[in-house]
């Protein structure tokens, strides 16, 4: 890698709906724009990180009417989930956005007034559909079953009102040839085509303000000096939320000018918005002579079960609770490496708990207990060895660490992490490999110390320059092991060991605890596991029926503790659209706290007094910040669900067996 000076770096995230509280989906965007906007610190950038919410439009108002709220109450607090949750993860942000700013609302008026000086913007009358939920326009043609939302499926809205439209047509060829000589601005490479066959198909003018409802940003004061009918017009949402990365930068307002950091550098977003970023945002920056953003880079989606993650599916994942349960960089690294980017991923605890389990406590975690463990052992933690030597004994091996390493920054520069830390990962393999082929405590045994400083010396180097690498997608353990060497985290550390190849000659290790234990079972409960369960019992079918397919000895079964207990207390749990809270008798010094998924089954009111059986030793797990400490035993079939109950009353804790 070659030394660079240090250039500025501005990176986004999309500003979130306030609508809706985050889910992994949002967490994902937001920990990729963390890793490249650490990766940027790293190697000595002035970067400039942007996120923030998105709180204007019909969708927002609606929202907080249904709630009961005035929308200004309504956003302020949801907002202050998304910062609350991004500063729980560490996501170190520069600057947090929220449209309601009134130095947003400076930027998007004077932004407006220029493209309407500039003759893009002209008054006319709006008739068409809407689809509120994704806050955007459709023609007849585009509907599905002629008024369903092309993107989200759901209803649209028919609208004839009075409107601003922006000259979206006339930009088209301009915005052609842009794509053309910017192979690069749409990451993954494989989106480019989908966008450029959109803006090919034709671009009609666009709907940039509204007349229907008010929460949004007012005209520019210029405009209703002139025409009293102008106040009842407020910005378009998606118009008012795009500007929002200039006016960041203090663009036309009284925040700190910042706009040397303008061309952005990326605008990480979801594949839902790409159209946005890629063909609207390029077309209202060349109609404000702005230069245009070096990528638009794309992900997929987080399903469940295969749907979109979304509140209106009821299929959202907890960002929280996941890590709460498995650890933050745990959840981090999972996200980040399983799903190539651009592509879509299925979200499940037994995928998480795999590549915890072999790759963080195997490849990892292992090379770094060996290491530790053989340097306390052999050399009381103290490391030395002849550097010389070690390169002349291990000559291919440094070659080979020198190719991974120069692979990297490519990766991250076309956002591909999850190769960017499958080749960082090769580094452990390599490692490992070396003391299995090595034997170091065969060397040990023959008295071939010095052989063994040296090859112990070798995996501290290894570890430690990955870990510099690990750093932006996995701060906190990297932190970790960086200090096992008396270092840390730093672009002074990335200078000496990564740009100039700098080795350790001799390091006093210092003992940690144990990095990334095994997960042996799942650590939530998980609605996940029907279906789950449904794929195995689809692969015993295929058994001769008589076949048990996973047999277990009568021992295995005494493991199992199953206990009746009566139910006598059941309440709703507000966060929770299935869970009910359940405080259940098992005859011991305290009533037990369950929660359970049955919310769609039975009212509280019903449950009281009834007779349950009760898995009793199951792992106490939380679940929406609550501990459950056992699961009722229930059976379901299509018409519905229903527990398990003696078939007369027995005293609480009973076992059954
Ligand atoms: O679209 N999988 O906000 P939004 C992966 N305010 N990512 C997901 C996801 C999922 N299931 N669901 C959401 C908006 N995301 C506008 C943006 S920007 C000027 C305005 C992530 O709250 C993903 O990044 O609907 C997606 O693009 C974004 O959240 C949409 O968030
Ligand atoms: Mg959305």
């Amino acid at each position: 890698m070659e030394e660079a000076l240090s250039s500025k770096f501005y990176i986004t995230s999309p500003i979130y709906y306030v609508n809706d509280i985050p889910h992994i989906g949002h967490a994902y965007t937001t920990i990729i724009v963390d890793s490249l906007a650490r990766f940027h610190r790293l190697k000595g950038d002035f970067v400039f990180f942007l996120t923030g919410t998105d709180e204007h439009g019909q969708k927002i108002e609606q929202s907080a009417q249904k709630k009961g709220q005035n929308p200004k109450d309504y956003v302020d607090c949801i907002a202050e989930r998304f910062k609350s949750l991004w500063n729980e993860f560490e996501i170190n942000y520069d600057y947090f956005i929220r449209t309601t700013d009134s130095t947003h609302q400076q930027s998007v008026q004077n932004a407006f007034l220029k493209m309407f000086q500039k003759g893009d913007i002209y008054k006319g009358e709006y008739e068409g559909n809407y689809c509120i939920s994704c806050e955007s326009f459709f023609s007849k043609s585009q509907l599905v079953n002629e008024k369903n939302c092309p993107d989200c499926g759901k209803e649209t809205t028919l609208l004839k009102e009075e409107s601003y439209f922006f000259k979206l047509g006339a930009y088209a060829d301009k915005l052609l040839k842009f794509y053309d000589e910017n192979p690069n601005f749409i990451l993954p490479k494989s989106k480019r085509n989908e966008v450029i066959n959109f803006v090919k198909a034709g671009l009609e003018d666009l709907s940039i303000t509204r007349t229907s409802f008010h929460w949004g940003i007012k005209l520019p004061k210029e405009l209703l000096e002139n025409d009293k009918n102008n106040q009842k017009h407020v910005m378009y949402v998606w118009l008012d939320a795009l500007i929002n990365y200039l006016s960041a930068l203090g663009f036309h307002n009284d925040l700190p000018n910042k706009m040397d950091f303008w061309p952005a550098n990326y605008h990480i977003v979801g594949k839902d918005i790409l159209r946005f970023h890629a063909v609207y945002w390029p077309a209202f920056l060349m109609s404000l002579e702005l230069p245009l953003p070096r990528h638009i880079a794309a992900h997929g989606w987080w399903t469940k079960d295969g749907s979109k993650m979304s509140k209106s599916v009821g299929n959202v994942v907890n960002p929280k609770e996941v890590v709460e349960a498995y650890g933050l960089d745990a959840f981090r690294y999972f996200v980040l490496r399983e799903v190539p980017f651009g592509q879509d991923g299925d979200f499940s605890q037994n995928a998480l708990i795999e590549r915890i389990n072999a790759d963080l406590s195997n490849d990892l975690g292992n090379l770094l207990n060996r290491l530790l463990g053989m340097s306390a052992k052999y050399f009381n933690n103290t490391l030395e060895a002849d550097l010389s030597q070690l390169q002349a004994n291990y000559n291919e091996e440094l070659a080979q660490i020198q190719i991974i390493l120069n692979s990297l920054e490519s990766q991250m520069e076309e956002v591909q992490i999850n190769r960017y830390l499958e080749e960082l990962w090769k580094l452990f393999s390599l490692g490992n490999g070396i003391i299995a082929k090595k034997e170091p405590w065969q060397l040990i045994k023959n008295g071939k110390r010095t052989e063994v400083a040296q090859l112990l010396l070798l995996l501290a180097n290894i570890l430690l320059k990955a870990a510099l690498f690990l750093s932006p997608c996995m701060p906190r353990s990297a932190e970790k092991i960086l200090k096992v060497f008396g270092l840390s985290v730093s672009t002074e550390y990335f200078r000496r060991f990564i740009l100039q190849g700098e080795l350790l000659d001799s390091v006093v290790l210092k003992p940690i605890p144990v990095l990334f234990p095994r997960i042996e079972e799942r650590l939530l409960q998980d609605p996940k596991t029907e279906s789950e369960t449904k794929s195995k019992d689809s692969k015993s079918a295929k058994l001769d029926p008589l076949e048990v397919a996973n047999p277990i000895s009568k021992d295995d079964f005494t493991k199992i503790d199953i206990r009746i207990g009566t139910i006598i207390s059941a309440e709703i749990l507000p966060k929770s659209e299935k869970l009910l809270k359940l405080q259940v008798d098992l005859g011991e010094a305290r009533p037990r706290q369950i929660l359970a998924g049955i919310k769609a089954y039975y009212t509280p009111e019903e449950l009281l007094g009834k007779q349950v059986c009760v898995l009793a030793n199951l792992k106490p797990a939380k679940l929406m910040g609550e501990l459950s400490e056992g699961m009722i035993l229930a059976a379901k079939d299509s018409n519905g669900l229903a527990f398990i109950t003696p078939q007369n009353k027995r005293k609480d804790g009973s076992q059954i067996s």
